[in-house]
C-alpha cells in the first residue's frame, strides 16, 4: 500500500492541535495508517497528577484497537498480524517528534518491526529506532511452565 505521507503528518498536527499539554506546553499529535486503509489518530492528555500523562501514541493505539483495525485479540495472532503499517507523531508545530521508548514498544506490538515511522529523515522501520526488542516471543520461551 502507497503511504501518503504529507497526508498521516497533517492528520498528526491537526490531532497535536487538540492535545491537553497545559503542563509541559508541548502538544504531540499522531495518525497512522493501518492496513486496510484506515487512519488512526491520537494526541497527549496530560494530568495534575503529572505521571498519568498520556501519551499521543497510546492514545492512537487505543483507536486502533476500538477501530478494529488491530490484529485479532488471540494471543497467537497478535505476535503474527499486526495491521498499523505507518505512523506519523509531531509536536505542535508539524515536525516529526520520534516516539519516547514507552511508546516504541507499544508501536512495536500494533505495528511490527517494519512498520514505517515518519522522521526529518525521511521514513524509518521501528526494527531500526526498537532494536533487540523484547517481544511476545521472550514471553512465550521465558515464562515459568504451568
Ligand atoms: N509525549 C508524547 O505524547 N509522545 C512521545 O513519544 C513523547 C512525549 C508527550 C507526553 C507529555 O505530554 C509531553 O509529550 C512532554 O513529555
Amino acid at each position: 500500500m502507497i503511504i501518503d505521507w504529507p497526508r498521516l503528518r497533517a492528520a498528526a498536527t491537526s490531532a497535536a492541535g487538540r492535545a491537553y499539554a497545559p503542563y509541559s506546553g508541548l502538544r504531540v499529535g499522531a495518525a497512522g495508517q493501518t492496513a486496510d486503509g484506515q487512519v488512526v489518530l491520537g494526541c497527549n492528555v496530560e494530568n495534575a497528577s503529572y505521571g498519568l500523562t498520556l501519551c499521543a501514541e497510546c492514545g492512537l493505539v487505543s483507536a486502533l484497537h476500538a477501530a478494529g483495525a488491530a490484529a485479532p485479540a488471540t494471543k497467537q495472532d497478535t505476535a503474527t498480524t499486526p495491521r498499523l503499517l505507518a505512523v506519523a507523531v509531531v509536536a505542535g508545530d508539524g515536525v516529526p517528534l520520534l516516539p519516547c521508548g514507552r511508546c516504541r514498544q507499544l508501536l512495536l506490538e500494533a505495528g511490527g518491526g517494519d512498520l514505517l515511522v515518519d522522521t526529518e529523515g525521511g521514513p524509518v522501520e521501528l526494527q531500526v529506532l526498537l532494536p533487540a526488542a523484547f517481544t511476545t516471543t521472550d514471553l512465550a520461551q521465558r515464562r515459568d511452565t504451568q
